[in-house]
Protein backbone atom coordinates (compact mmCIF):
# COMPACT_ATOMS: atom_id res chain seq x y z
CA UNK A 1 0.00 0.00 0.00
CA UNK A 2 1.21 3.34 -0.70
CA UNK A 3 1.62 5.81 2.45
CA UNK A 4 1.81 8.67 0.27
CA UNK A 5 -0.56 11.50 2.15
CA UNK A 6 -2.16 9.01 4.94
CA UNK A 7 -2.60 10.44 8.02
CA UNK A 8 -1.36 8.67 11.07
CA UNK A 9 -1.57 8.83 14.79
CA UNK A 10 1.07 7.77 17.25
CA UNK A 11 1.36 7.91 21.08
CA UNK A 12 4.76 8.00 22.71
CA UNK A 13 6.46 9.87 19.87
CA UNK A 14 8.86 11.81 21.82
CA UNK A 15 11.38 9.23 22.31
CA UNK A 16 12.25 5.42 21.11
CA UNK A 17 10.39 3.62 18.90
CA UNK A 18 7.71 5.88 18.23
CA UNK A 19 9.99 8.62 17.56
CA UNK A 20 11.55 6.40 14.97
CA UNK A 21 8.26 5.34 13.94
CA UNK A 22 7.41 9.19 13.20
CA UNK A 23 10.64 9.84 11.41
CA UNK A 24 10.17 6.81 9.17
CA UNK A 25 6.26 7.62 8.67
CA UNK A 26 7.41 11.33 7.66
CA UNK A 27 9.83 9.96 5.01
CA UNK A 28 7.15 8.11 3.21
CA UNK A 29 5.16 11.81 3.30
CA UNK A 30 2.59 11.08 5.82
CA UNK A 31 1.29 13.28 8.00
CA UNK A 32 1.60 12.97 11.61
CA UNK A 33 -0.13 13.62 14.99
CA UNK A 34 2.43 13.05 17.69
CA UNK A 35 0.90 12.15 21.63
CA UNK A 36 3.09 12.03 24.59
CA UNK A 37 2.99 13.93 27.99
CA UNK A 38 6.34 15.99 27.24
CA UNK A 39 5.76 18.85 24.93
CA UNK A 40 9.30 19.61 24.40
CA UNK A 41 10.30 16.76 22.41
CA UNK A 42 6.88 16.88 20.85
CA UNK A 43 7.48 20.30 19.46
CA UNK A 44 11.09 19.56 18.52
CA UNK A 45 10.23 16.55 16.62
CA UNK A 46 7.39 18.54 14.81
CA UNK A 47 9.71 21.64 13.66
CA UNK A 48 12.66 18.65 12.27
CA UNK A 49 9.82 17.17 10.45
CA UNK A 50 8.23 19.40 8.61
CA UNK A 51 11.25 21.14 7.69
CA UNK A 52 12.91 17.73 6.60
CA UNK A 53 10.09 16.28 4.67
CA UNK A 54 7.39 18.91 4.31
CA UNK A 55 4.51 17.28 5.82
CA UNK A 56 2.09 18.28 8.39
CA UNK A 57 2.83 17.36 12.23
CA UNK A 58 0.50 18.38 14.75
CA UNK A 59 1.23 17.59 18.19
CA UNK A 60 -0.92 16.62 21.43
CA UNK A 61 0.41 16.75 25.07
CA UNK A 62 -1.95 13.70 26.77
CA UNK A 63 -1.48 11.00 29.51
CA UNK A 64 -3.00 7.96 27.18
CA UNK A 65 -3.59 6.56 30.62
CA UNK A 66 -6.30 9.38 31.28
CA UNK A 67 -9.40 8.76 29.53
CA UNK A 68 -10.20 12.40 29.55
CA UNK A 69 -6.93 13.60 27.72
CA UNK A 70 -7.29 10.96 25.29
CA UNK A 71 -10.40 11.68 24.17
CA UNK A 72 -9.41 15.17 24.22
CA UNK A 73 -5.66 14.54 21.90
CA UNK A 74 -7.31 12.27 19.59
CA UNK A 75 -10.47 14.39 18.98
CA UNK A 76 -7.99 17.33 18.24
CA UNK A 77 -5.40 15.50 15.68
CA UNK A 78 -8.06 14.11 14.08
CA UNK A 79 -9.94 16.81 13.25
CA UNK A 80 -6.53 19.00 12.15
CA UNK A 81 -5.58 15.79 10.59
CA UNK A 82 -9.03 15.15 8.63
CA UNK A 83 -8.14 11.68 8.52
CA UNK A 84 -6.82 8.83 10.40
CA UNK A 85 -5.84 5.85 8.52
CA UNK A 86 -2.96 4.59 10.82
CA UNK A 87 -3.04 4.73 14.46
CA UNK A 88 0.29 3.12 16.54
CA UNK A 89 -0.14 2.64 19.94
CA UNK A 90 3.40 2.82 21.65
CA UNK A 91 3.13 4.80 24.45
CA UNK A 92 4.35 2.48 27.03
CA UNK A 93 6.27 2.07 30.58
CA UNK A 94 8.10 -0.57 32.39
CA UNK A 95 9.24 -0.96 36.15
CA UNK A 96 10.47 -4.55 37.21
CA UNK A 97 10.09 -6.14 40.97
CA UNK A 98 8.74 -8.76 42.71
CA UNK A 99 4.88 -8.99 42.66
CA UNK A 100 5.03 -8.46 46.37
CA UNK A 101 8.17 -5.51 46.41
CA UNK A 102 6.78 -3.63 44.32
CA UNK A 103 4.38 -0.79 45.41
CA UNK A 104 0.54 -1.24 44.07
CA UNK A 105 0.77 2.37 42.35
CA UNK A 106 3.27 1.30 40.69
CA UNK A 107 1.68 -1.70 39.04
CA UNK A 108 -1.67 0.04 38.49
CA UNK A 109 0.45 2.83 36.52
CA UNK A 110 2.19 0.31 34.14
CA UNK A 111 -1.86 -1.20 33.30
CA UNK A 112 -3.15 1.99 33.13
CA UNK A 113 -0.44 3.45 30.57
CA UNK A 114 0.02 -0.12 28.72
CA UNK A 115 -3.25 -1.33 28.81
CA UNK A 116 -5.76 1.25 29.51
CA UNK A 117 -3.85 3.78 27.19
CA UNK A 118 -3.98 1.53 24.29
CA UNK A 119 -7.93 0.79 25.03
CA UNK A 120 -8.59 5.29 25.50
CA UNK A 121 -7.20 5.93 22.58
CA UNK A 122 -8.56 3.00 20.46
CA UNK A 123 -11.84 3.60 21.72
CA UNK A 124 -11.47 7.24 20.44
CA UNK A 125 -9.81 6.73 17.19
CA UNK A 126 -11.88 4.17 16.11
CA UNK A 127 -15.32 5.43 14.64
CA UNK A 128 -13.25 7.77 12.71
CA UNK A 129 -11.87 4.43 10.65
CA UNK A 130 -14.84 2.42 11.15
CA UNK A 131 -16.84 5.72 8.99
CA UNK A 132 -14.05 5.50 6.50
CA UNK A 133 -14.46 1.40 6.25
CA UNK A 134 -10.14 1.38 6.39
CA UNK A 135 -7.69 1.27 8.80
CA UNK A 136 -4.43 0.38 10.35
CA UNK A 137 -3.80 -0.19 14.01
CA UNK A 138 -0.29 -1.49 15.66
CA UNK A 139 -0.36 -1.90 18.96
CA UNK A 140 3.37 -2.72 20.29
CA UNK A 141 3.42 -5.71 22.51
CA UNK A 142 6.23 -7.23 23.71
CA UNK A 143 8.05 -10.58 24.16
CA UNK A 144 6.67 -9.81 27.82
CA UNK A 145 3.32 -10.54 26.19
CA UNK A 146 4.04 -13.63 24.91
CA UNK A 147 6.15 -15.13 28.22
CA UNK A 148 6.17 -14.53 31.65
CA UNK A 149 9.36 -13.53 33.73
CA UNK A 150 9.98 -13.46 37.05
CA UNK A 151 10.00 -10.03 38.15
CA UNK A 152 7.66 -8.86 35.24
CA UNK A 153 4.36 -9.53 36.96
CA UNK A 154 2.74 -6.02 35.71
CA UNK A 155 4.97 -5.12 32.88
CA UNK A 156 3.93 -9.38 31.54
CA UNK A 157 0.01 -8.50 32.47
CA UNK A 158 0.11 -5.34 30.69
CA UNK A 159 1.78 -6.91 27.51
CA UNK A 160 -0.29 -10.11 27.83
CA UNK A 161 -3.60 -8.22 28.15
CA UNK A 162 -2.88 -5.89 25.15
CA UNK A 163 -2.29 -9.16 23.01
CA UNK A 164 -5.72 -10.19 23.94
CA UNK A 165 -6.92 -7.39 22.68
CA UNK A 166 -5.33 -7.13 19.62
CA UNK A 167 -6.49 -10.18 18.46
CA UNK A 168 -10.19 -9.61 20.15
CA UNK A 169 -10.26 -6.20 17.94
CA UNK A 170 -8.49 -7.54 15.15
CA UNK A 171 -11.69 -10.21 14.68
CA UNK A 172 -14.39 -7.04 15.54
CA UNK A 173 -13.60 -4.98 12.61
CA UNK A 174 -11.54 -7.04 9.61
CA UNK A 175 -14.60 -7.13 7.68
CA UNK A 176 -14.56 -2.74 7.63
CA UNK A 177 -11.35 -3.61 6.58
CA UNK A 178 -9.21 -2.29 9.56
CA UNK A 179 -6.15 -3.85 10.00
CA UNK A 180 -5.02 -4.29 13.89
CA UNK A 181 -1.54 -6.23 14.71
CA UNK A 182 0.73 -6.76 17.41
CA UNK A 183 4.36 -6.61 17.10
CA UNK A 184 6.66 -8.07 20.13
CA UNK A 185 9.92 -6.96 20.07
CA UNK A 186 12.27 -8.23 22.28
CA UNK A 187 15.25 -5.54 24.23
CA UNK A 188 15.36 -2.19 21.62
CA UNK A 189 18.17 0.10 22.67
CA UNK A 190 15.86 3.00 24.20
CA UNK A 191 15.56 4.61 27.21
CA UNK A 192 13.15 1.93 28.75
CA UNK A 193 15.39 -0.25 28.53
CA UNK A 194 18.16 1.73 29.69
CA UNK A 195 16.28 2.78 32.79
CA UNK A 196 15.06 -0.50 33.68
CA UNK A 197 18.41 -1.99 33.57
CA UNK A 198 17.64 -4.25 30.83
CA UNK A 199 20.69 -6.07 29.00
CA UNK A 200 21.28 -3.65 26.19
CA UNK A 201 25.22 -4.94 25.46
CA UNK A 202 26.99 -4.52 22.36
CA UNK A 203 24.53 -1.54 20.20
CA UNK A 204 25.87 -3.36 17.39
CA UNK A 205 24.42 -6.27 18.12
CA UNK A 206 21.05 -4.68 19.65
CA UNK A 207 18.00 -4.08 18.50
CA UNK A 208 17.24 -0.29 17.23
CA UNK A 209 14.17 1.92 17.52
CA UNK A 210 15.25 2.35 13.61
CA UNK A 211 14.59 -1.36 13.29
CA UNK A 212 11.37 -1.46 14.80
CA UNK A 213 10.44 1.53 12.77
CA UNK A 214 11.48 -0.33 9.63
CA UNK A 215 8.74 -3.64 10.40
CA UNK A 216 5.96 -1.54 11.41
CA UNK A 217 6.58 0.20 7.92
CA UNK A 218 6.61 -2.94 6.13
CA UNK A 219 3.32 -4.14 7.95
CA UNK A 220 1.78 -0.87 7.31
CA UNK A 221 2.99 -1.36 3.21
CA UNK A 222 1.08 -4.48 2.83
CA UNK A 223 -1.42 -5.13 0.45
CA UNK A 224 -5.20 -4.18 2.18
CA UNK A 225 -5.80 -7.93 1.83
CA UNK A 226 -3.46 -9.28 4.04
CA UNK A 227 -3.68 -9.03 7.92
CA UNK A 228 -0.64 -9.63 10.16
CA UNK A 229 -1.78 -10.84 13.59
CA UNK A 230 1.21 -10.94 15.26
CA UNK A 231 4.85 -9.84 14.40
CA UNK A 232 7.77 -10.71 16.69
CA UNK A 233 10.86 -9.60 16.45
CA UNK A 234 14.45 -9.95 17.71
CA UNK A 235 17.50 -8.74 18.82
CA UNK A 236 21.21 -10.90 17.89
CA UNK A 237 21.89 -9.79 21.30
CA UNK A 238 22.00 -13.39 23.20
CA UNK A 239 19.85 -12.46 26.20
N1 LIG B 1 12.64 -0.75 24.70
C1 LIG B 1 12.34 -2.04 24.74
O1 LIG B 1 13.20 -2.88 25.03
C2 LIG B 1 10.96 -2.50 24.38
C3 LIG B 1 10.78 -3.84 24.03
C4 LIG B 1 9.50 -4.29 23.70
C5 LIG B 1 8.43 -3.42 23.71
N2 LIG B 1 8.64 -2.11 24.05
C6 LIG B 1 7.47 -1.22 24.06
O2 LIG B 1 7.69 -0.23 23.09
C7 LIG B 1 6.95 0.94 23.43
C8 LIG B 1 7.85 2.16 23.35
O3 LIG B 1 8.90 1.98 24.28
P1 LIG B 1 10.31 2.70 24.14
O4 LIG B 1 11.31 1.68 24.53
O5 LIG B 1 10.44 3.43 22.87
O6 LIG B 1 10.18 3.72 25.38
P2 LIG B 1 10.78 5.20 25.65
O7 LIG B 1 12.02 5.42 24.90
O8 LIG B 1 10.76 5.33 27.13
O9 LIG B 1 9.63 6.14 25.03
C9 LIG B 1 8.35 6.07 25.53
C10 LIG B 1 7.49 7.18 24.93
O10 LIG B 1 6.17 7.03 25.45
C11 LIG B 1 5.76 8.23 26.09
N3 LIG B 1 4.89 7.89 27.21
C12 LIG B 1 5.19 7.14 28.30
N4 LIG B 1 4.14 7.08 29.13
C13 LIG B 1 3.16 7.81 28.54
C14 LIG B 1 1.83 8.14 28.91
N5 LIG B 1 1.29 7.72 30.07
N6 LIG B 1 1.08 8.91 28.07
C15 LIG B 1 1.62 9.35 26.91
N7 LIG B 1 2.87 9.07 26.51
C16 LIG B 1 3.62 8.31 27.32
C17 LIG B 1 7.08 8.90 26.51
O11 LIG B 1 6.98 10.30 26.60
P3 LIG B 1 6.55 11.09 27.91
O12 LIG B 1 7.32 10.50 29.06
O13 LIG B 1 6.89 12.51 27.60
O14 LIG B 1 5.08 10.88 28.04
C18 LIG B 1 7.97 8.56 25.32
O15 LIG B 1 7.75 9.47 24.27
C19 LIG B 1 6.38 0.66 24.84
O16 LIG B 1 5.05 0.25 24.73
C20 LIG B 1 7.24 -0.47 25.35
O17 LIG B 1 6.58 -1.24 26.32
C21 LIG B 1 9.88 -1.63 24.38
Amino acid sequence: MNLQNKTAIITGAGKGIGKAAAIALAKEAVHLGLIARSGGDLEALQSGLTAAHGVKVYTATADVGSKEEADRAVSLLGEQLGAIDILLNNAGTAQFGTLVDMDPAQWERIIQTNLMGTYYITRAALPTMLKQDAGSIINIASTAGERGFATGSAYCASKFAVMGLTEALMQEVRKSNIRVTALTPSTVNTELAVNTGLPIGDEDRMMQPEDVAELILATLKLPLRVFVKTAGIWTTNPQ
